[in-house]
């Protein structure tokens, strides 16, 4: 029997940080759920591969890539790549830098850097979307905050910090959307195996032994995967959801609890 696909929905998805880990792995959910696709990123290989696979999971979609720096990103090139697809219905704010440095060793160019990747420029691309949500009479916002946006951990200031105020940028956006059909919901990852964490690289052994390591932190053992976190970034952006606005979701097995 060949595959079977889902038929098309003629709505469109935008993620950034598409060409690597969770926004990779959200992109091919969408894909097999019938979603068009507007993938944004910087490495233009991997970003290409993906829309590929992406393409291959469903045929039936359209997808279309913008390659580059987030916050170079200028509202008429968004625009004329979504001219090629069906209405923008979906924003997963995915993009972001992990940098460590300790309360003192926080530089302006390190606080900078994290707030204008992990914060800023999601902000503007979320008004430029916000425009067409209102056009389109619907819109989903899906924030990839952390578990440190929660609760942090020493030599996370930064990040940690900037994160926390997407959970609350998450809640406004709520708070103003409901009215006029925006939903905006938050996912919190925990340790996840993508290549932002230092282990990513890791051969097998020495993987095994974070890993052991990694599981005495949480209530439920193993690595975190990017599917993992992609399903539920699909649950949130999709219909499945349709009567949840301002959540905040954990997928950490656990790890905030402990
Ligand atoms: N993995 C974890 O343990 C974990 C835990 C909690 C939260 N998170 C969050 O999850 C999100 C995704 O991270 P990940 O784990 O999937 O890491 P990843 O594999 O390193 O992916 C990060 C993505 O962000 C993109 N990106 C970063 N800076 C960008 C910029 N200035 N302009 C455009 N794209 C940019 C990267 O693009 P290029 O590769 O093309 O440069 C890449 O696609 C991040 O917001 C991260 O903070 C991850």
């Amino acid at each position: 029997m060949g595959k079977t696909f889902v038929s098309a929905l003629s709505q469109t998805a935008l993620i950034t940080g598409a060409s690597s880990g969770i926004g990779a792995a959200a992109a091919k959910v969408f894909a097999k759920n019938g979603y068009d696709l507007l993938l944004l990123g910087r490495d233009y290989a991997r970003l290409q591969k993906n829309t590929q696979e992406c393409l291959a999971i469903n045929p039936q979609i359209k997808a279309t890539t913008l390659i580059g720096d987030l916050n170079q990103l200028e509202e008429e090139d968004l625009l004329e790549e979504l001219k090629k697809l069906s209405p923008l219905t979906v924003l997963v704010n995915n993009a972001g830098i992990y940098q460590q440095a300790s309360v003192q060793d926080s530089t302006e160019k390190l606080w900078t850097d994290i707030f204008q990747t992990n914060l800023l420029a999601s902000v503007k691309l979320t008004q430029y979307c916000w425009k067409l949500f209102l056009k389109n009479k619907k819109g989903s916002i899906v924030n990839v905050s952390s578990t440190l946006g929660i609760k942090p951990i020493p030599g996370t200031s930064a990040y940690s910090a900037i994160k926390a105020a997407m959970v609350n940028w998450t809640l406004a956006l709520a708070q103003e959307g409901g009215a006029i059909n925006i939903r905006a919901n938050c996912v919190c990852p925990g340790i996840i195996d993508t290549p932002i964490q230092d282990f990513h690289s890791l051969d097998v052994k020495q993987k095994k032994e974070v890993e052991t390591t990694i599981s005495k932190m949480q209530l439920i053992k193993g690595l975190g995967q990017p599917e993992d976190v992609a399903e539920s970034i699909y649950f949130l952006a999709s219909e499945k959801s349709k009567f949840t606005t301002g959540s905040i979701l954990h997928i950490d097995g656990g790890i905030n609890l402990k």
